[in-house]
């Protein structure tokens, strides 16, 4: 497949991964969601019992990790695969969330990270969502996008999410204060930082539809096609 590679960057629950996706599907693009890959690393790494900021362990570890996307026929988006176990509900839990940031920060983590993540955009025709896609793993992207939203619009989004999805019961306060925590450690990690791209365009989400949203950046998505 040809065609140009977008990145969508922002902190967390921003609505990247709802908007990605839909541009992706207008477009015909693959989506790939890189939150997922950072997710179910943490998730193997709990369930193996090792020790999140050890470089040596997760090193270890990786070989053994082979993550995999496929259509979720039931419910739209993806569901997520980690050696063909569904570990989709499995990464969104509370423990998976307030450990991922600190598996990412891990310099090892992100090198392999980023390879897996360039396979998938190597024919062009991609829109991919994280953190660091416009300013590291795709920094040639032919369009960047950088999403914010206000926390509390961010912790209500997430709140819904929750309870549509039927994933256990987080107080809106919690979430908050769980989305802050995790911005603050990807904001200050050393190894490629949550950052917009110089020359991402920035999309204060806030008081935006998610159609309104994708719309925009389907349009400019267009204009480079
Ligand atoms: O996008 P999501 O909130 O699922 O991402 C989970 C975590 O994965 C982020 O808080 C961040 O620590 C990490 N991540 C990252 N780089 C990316 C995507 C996600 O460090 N490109």
């Amino acid at each position: 497949m040809s065609g140009i590679c977008i990145a969508i960057d922002g902190p967390a629950a921003a609505g990247k991964s709802t908007v990605a996706k839909i541009v992706a599907n207008r477009l015909g693009y693959i989506y790939l969601d890189t939150g997922a890959m950072y997710r179910t690393l943490t998730y193997a790494a709990l369930k193996a019992g090792i020790e999140l900021s050890n470089e040596t362990q997760l090193k270890m570890l990786m070989p053994k990790i082979n993550i995999t996307f496929s259509p979720d026929e039931k419910n739209g988006g993806q569901r997520v695969f980690l050696n063909g176990e569904d570990v989709s509900d499995a990464i969104r839990s509370e423990s998976v969330t307030s450990n991922v940031s600190e598996v990412a920060m891990v310099l090892a983590v992100r090198e392999e990270m980023k390879a897996r993540q360039l396979a998938f955009a190597e024919n062009g025709g991609v829109v991919m969502d994280g953190r660091d896609i416009g300013t590291n793993v795709l920094p040639n992207a032919e369009l960047k996008i950088f999403l914010l939203a206000s926390v509390d619009e961010r912790a209500i989004r997430r709140f819904n999410e929750n309870k549509a999805k039927g994933y256990k019961h987080v107080p809106l306060d919690v979430l908050k204060q769980e989305i802050e925590a995790r911005d603050h450690l990807d904001y200050t990690r050393e190894h490629a930082p949550l950052k917009k791209a110089e020359d991402a365009i920035e999309l204060d989400t806030t008081s935006l539809s998610i159609e309104d949203v994708s719309t925009r950046i389907f349009t400019l998505a267009q204009a480079k096609i």
